[in-house]
């Protein structure tokens, strides 16, 4: 079976969480468009929620499935987000922003009451750190913000490049939110939690992709069904 097949899995159990009423995250990636992909179908059978996009790609594909949707503005407490996620441990700390969507991704799912990540099986690691982690960062002065995360990267056991994210011309990528993305490839990230905090007292820094005691529990995508872990 496919990951794709896995993620689809994930997304489909996911679907089956959603109640009538309920304020929804919808995240962002190709885990989470299965999830919308579902949701568009109970939404056309009747389900009535409302969701808000946690990137311009999922608000373009929530509203061809017929999705009702608001924002943080009108609707600034969501019952639940379901996201995708580049990497998770079984303490359900997080990697994400491979779609470059983290910052968005974080506020809308610390806006939630529950977040629910969906991933494929490959997801699951014993030590974050082996996908690179993204950190969202101002352009303005970036290549002095990027000194001082080496800096505090290395205080937490972490060296290794800290690459510009480039589009698919070559130009620098900008977030939905107009700034740069650096990829930070670490290899193994031995204090998730430290690293995170120190990363984001940094000033330039906007957010990092460690979401640390933000996801309620994880639906794991696997070839025989789902896994659930951390309810
Ligand atoms: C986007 C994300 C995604 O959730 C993450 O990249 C997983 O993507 P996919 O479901 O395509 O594997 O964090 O910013």
């Amino acid at each position: 079976m496919s990951s794709n097949e896995q993620k689809k899995n994930a997304a489909l159990k996911a679907a089956g969480f959603i109640e009538n009423g309920m304020k929804l995250g919808l995240g962002t990636g190709s885990t989470a468009e299965y999830f919308v992909q579902a949701l568009g179908a109970r939404v056309a059978e009747g389900l009535d929620i409302v969701g808000v996009p946690t990137s311009e790609r999922t608000r373009a594909m929530a509203e061809t499935r017929g999705i009702p949707l608001t924002n943080l503005d009108e609707t600034p407490h969501l019952d639940i987000t379901v996201d995708g996620a580049d990497e998770l441990d079984s303490k359900l700390r997080l990697i994400k922003g491979g779609g470059g969507a983290l910052l968005r991704e974080k506020i809308v799912a610390t806006a939630s009451d529950r977040m629910i990540v969906i991933a494929d099986v490959s997801k699951v690691v014993g030590t974050l750190g082996a996908f690179p982690l993204p950190v969202e960062v101002i352009p303005f002065g970036s290549t002095a913000t990027v000194q001082k995360m080496a800096d505090v990267a290395k205080e937490h056991g972490c060296e290794g490049e800290i690459r510009l994210r480039a589009d698919e011309f070559g130009e620098p990528f900008f977030t939905d939110s107009e700034n740069f993305i650096f990829d930070c490839h670490f290899g193994s990230i031995p204090d998730p939690d430290g690293l995170a905090a120190a990363l984001n007292r940094i000033a330039g820094v906007v957010d990092n992709g460690l979401f640390i005691g933000i996801c309620s529990f994880a639906i794991v995508g696997t070839d025989k069904g789902t896994d659930i872990i951390g309810q």
